[in-house]
C-alpha cells in the first residue's frame, strides 16, 4: 500500500492495535456472531436479573438498561450469512452470570488458556461487548476467542489506560500469565451456546422475501400503498449492514486518516484502507493500490479524463465510446477532444440497442487513443460484449475504460481478466453510500499519471520551490476523502459478495425476464432495448401518455421508475425519443411488484385518451 509517507505520528498510529494481534491466531467470526445473537435476544430485565453485582457495582447499569443502549452496531461478520431471518430467540439459550466482582473466585487468577469456553466480556458502564473496539479489533479478538478458548476475566480498568488501545489492553489481559487484574471489578458472562448454523446459501434456492428483510425501506408505504423501488438503476436501497457500519463509524470509529498518532485515527484509517482491499478483491485487482477512492464513477471518468487524457490525447488522435453511454462518458471526452483538438468517434448500436462490434473495429485505427464504453447501458439495459472491446481496442494500440456503474450491482467483473485499463463504478448503485465510488486502474497507468487536483494527502513534501507527490491511489485523493463511505461501500460490497453475484444474476434475470414478458401484454406499450443480453432494465413508453404521466400513475400506487432522458440522450435519440419509462430491477425485487406495475399499465391502457 502506498500510503503518504508516515510522519512520525501516523507511525505512531499504524503501531497501534492492528500490530498487537499474537502470531498465529487464527481470524474467527463466531465471536461477534456470537455477541449480535446475544445482544439481540438479552432483554434488559435479564441483564439485570443476571448482573445483579454489576447493577450494585456501576449504577449506570439499572434494572431496566434495553438492548438499545449497548454500544453500537459490531460490524457484520463476514461469516454471517445475509438474507436469513434472524434466529429465533428461543434458539439462544439464556445468558448466565459466571462471576462478578473484584478478585472473585478462579475468575480473577485462572491464566486464559487454561480455561475452556468462550467468553464475552463487559465494560464498566455494563454496556456489553466492546469488541476491542473496532478496527483491527474484531478480526483480533475473533481470533484470541478462538484461540484462548477459555473463559477470559477482562477488568473495566484495563480499557482506555493511557496510550492504550481497547485492543492492546484485551491481549495484556488475555495474554497475561496470572491474577494481573487484581483492581477488578470484573464482569464476566458466560457466552451463550453458538448460534445454530444457518444454511449456507450457495446451495438453497434465493429466497426473495428473507433478503427483502435486509432493506428496512422496502417497508416503506407510499401514497398507502407498499413501496416498489423499482428505480434502482438510478440509485439502490441500502441493507442494515450498510446503515450500521455507517452508525459504526461514527459512533466508535470517526477522525481523519493518515494524519495523526490518535487512536481513533488508527480506527479510521484501517477501516478505509480496509475497504479500499475489499473493492480491489471485489473487482479482482491485483492490488488495493490500483483503486482509488471517488465521489463516483462521473468523477472517476473526469479524474481519468483530467490526468491520463490531457497527458496522452494530442492533436488528431481519436476517442471512440459507444451510443449507449451515459452523459458521464460522452461530456469528459467531448470537453478534452475539444480542448486537444482530438476527435470523438461514436460506435452506433443496431435496433435491438446492441453496440455494432463491426462498426467498432473499423472505427479503432492507430489515431485511437482510448475506448470507453459502458458495460450495461443505463437506458436500455444492454449487456455490452466488454471482453471483446478490450480485445479489439488493444489490438489497435488504444486504452480501455469501462463505466461499470450498471454493471457491478449485476455482473461478477475482473479487471485482470477483462484486461481493462480502466474500470469506473459508483457505490450508491451497489446498495453502498452516496458520494463514494472506485477508479481501478492499472498500475503502470496510474503511476505515470500526473495529479488531478491539489492539496493534503496526495502530497509528500511541499515547499515554495517544489512539490514532491505520493504514488497511487494517495496522489489521486486530494484533501479529505468521503472515509465514512467508504467504509459502508465496504460493507455494501462484503453484502453482496455473501449474497453471491451469480444466485443475484440468475434470480434477476428471471425476473427481467418476467417483467418483459408482462409488459409485452399492455396495449400500445413499446419496449425500448431488446437485446437478448440484458441486465435490470426495462425502458418503454406507452401510446398516449408522456413518459413522466406514467411515472405520476405509477408513483399514485407506491411504484418508484425513472421516466425521462436518465442522462443518456444520445441513445433515445436513436430509436427517435426524448424520454421513457424506466423501470429497473434489483434482487430484492419480486414478480408481485411486476405485476402490480403491470396492472397500472393495464388500467392506464385502457383509458388512453384517442
Ligand atoms: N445514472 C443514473 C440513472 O441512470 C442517475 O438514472
Amino acid at each position: 500500500m502506498n500510503m503518504p509517507t508516515p510522519t512520525s505520528e501516523a507511525a505512531a498510529a499504524a503501531a497501534l492495535p492492528g500490530s498487537l494481534a499474537p502470531p498465529g491466531l487464527p481470524d474467527v467470526a463466531g465471536l461477534t456472531q456470537l455477541a449480535s445473537a446475544f445482544f439481540a435476544m438479552l432483554p434488559g430485565e435479564t441483564m439485570a436479573a443476571a448482573l445483579p453485582g454489576l447493577a450494585q457495582r456501576a449504577p449506570s447499569l439499572t434494572a431496566a438498561q434495553p438492548p438499545a443502549s449497548l454500544p453500537g452496531p459490531v460490524p457484520l461478520p463476514t461469516s454471517l450469512p445475509v438474507g436469513h431471518p434472524a434466529p429465533p430467540p428461543a434458539a439462544v439459550p439464556p445468558v448466565t452470570v459466571a462471576a462478578t466482582g473484584a478478585g472473585v473466585g478462579p475468575v480473577s487468577s485462572a491464566p486464559v488458556a487454561a480455561s475452556a469456553a468462550p467468553f464475552y466480556f463487559l465494560d464498566e458502564a455494563g454496556a456489553g461487548l466492546r469488541a476491542a473496539g473496532g478496527r483491527d479489533g474484531l478480526d483480533d479478538l475473533d481470533g484470541l476467542a478462538a484461540a484462548a478458548s477459555a473463559p477470559a476475566v477482562l477488568p473495566a480498568q484495563s480499557f482506555g489506560l493511557p496510550g492504550e488501545s481497547e485492543l492492546q489492553a484485551l491481549l495484556r489481559s488475555l495474554t497475561a500469565p496470572g491474577p494481573t487484574h487484581a483492581d477488578g471489578p470484573y464482569y464476566f458472562v458466560d457466552a451463550p451456546a453458538p448460534v445454530p448454523a444457518l444454511a449456507p446459501l450457495a446451495a438453497p434456492a434465493f429466497d426473495v422475501q428473507a433478503v427483502r428483510r435486509d432493506f428496512p425501506i422496502l417497508a416503506e408505504r407510499v401514497n398507502g400503498r407498499p413501496l416498489v423501488w423499482f428505480d434502482n438503476a438510478a440509485t439502490t436501497q441500502k441493507p442494515q449492514a450498510v446503515i450500521d457500519r455507517l452508525a459504526y463509524f461514527y459512533a466508535h470509529e470517526n477522525s481523519n486518516i493518515h494524519r495523526a498518532a490518535h487512536e481513533l485515527a488508527a480506527r479510521a484509517t484501517e477501516a478505509y484502507e480496509q475497504a479500499r482491499r475489499t473493492v480491489a478483491g471485489f473487482l479482482g485487482a491485483g492490488s488495493p493500490d490500483e483503486i482509488v477512492f471517488v465521489r463516483g464513477a462521473t468523477e472517476a471518468i473526469n479524474l481519468v479524463a483530467q490526468s491520463w487524457g490531457r497527458q496522452e490525447i494530442g492533436e488528431g488522435d481519436e476517442i471512440i465510446v459507444s451510443l449507449l453511454e451515459h452523459h458521464a462518458n460522452i461530456v469528459p471526452w467531448q470537453r478534452l477532444a475539444a480542448e486537444k483538438g482530438a476527435k470523438l468517434r461514436v460506435i452506433p448500436v443496431d435496433d435491438d440497442g446492441q453496440i455494432r462490434l463491426d462498426e467498432y473495429a473499423r472505427l479503432l485505427n492507430p489515431r485511437t487513443k482510448l475506448v470507453a464504453v459502458t458495460q450495461v447501458s443505463n437506458a436500455l439495459g444492454t449487456i455490452v460484449p466488454v471482453a471483446d472491446v478490450v480485445r479489439l481496442g488493444h489490438a489497435a494500440g488504444a486504452r480501455v475504460l469501462i463505466d461499470g456503474a450498471q454493471a457491478v450491482s449485476h455482473l461478477r467483473v475482473d479487471v485482470q481478466a477483462l484486461d481493462a485499463d480502466f474500470y469506473v463504478f459508483s457505490g450508491h448503485k451497489i446498495f453502498g453510500p452516496t458520494g463514494i465510488g472506485a477508479l481501478y486502474g492499472k498500475p503502470e497507468l496510474l503511476a505515470a499519471m500526473p495529479p488531478w487536483q491539489g492539496g493534503g494527502n496526495m502530497i509528500a513534501d511541499v515547499s515554495f520551490e517544489q512539490i514532491r507527490y505520493q504514488d497511487a491511489p494517495a496522489r489521486f485523493e486530494a484533501g479529505t476523502g468521503n472515509i465514512a463511505d467508504a467504509v459502508g461501500l465496504g460493507a455494501a460490497l462484503d453484502y453482496v459478495q455473501r449474497l453471491g453475484l451469480e444466485r443475484i444474476a440468475q434470480y434477476e434475470h428471471e425476473l427481467l425476464v418476467y417483467a418483459s414478458a408482462g409488459l409485452r401484454t399492455v396495449p400500445g406499450l413499446r419496449l425500448i432495448g431488446t437485446a437478448p443480453d440484458k441486465a435490470s432494465v426495462v425502458s418503454f413508453v406507452l401510446a398516449g401518455y408522456r413518459s413522466d404521466e406514467v411515472g405520476t400513475a405509477l408513483n399514485r400506487e407506491g411504484i418508484a421508475v425513472r421516466s425521462g432522458h436518465h442522462c443518456a440522450q444520445p441513445i433515445l435519440r436513436r430509436f427517435g425519443l426524448e424520454t421513457s419509462v424506466r423501470p429497473s430491477l434489483a434482487f430484492y425485487n419480486t414478480r408481485e411488484e411486476v405485476d402490480r406495475m403491470i396492472r397500472v399499465l393495464q388500467q392506464l391502457a385502457r383509458e388512453r385518451r384517442v
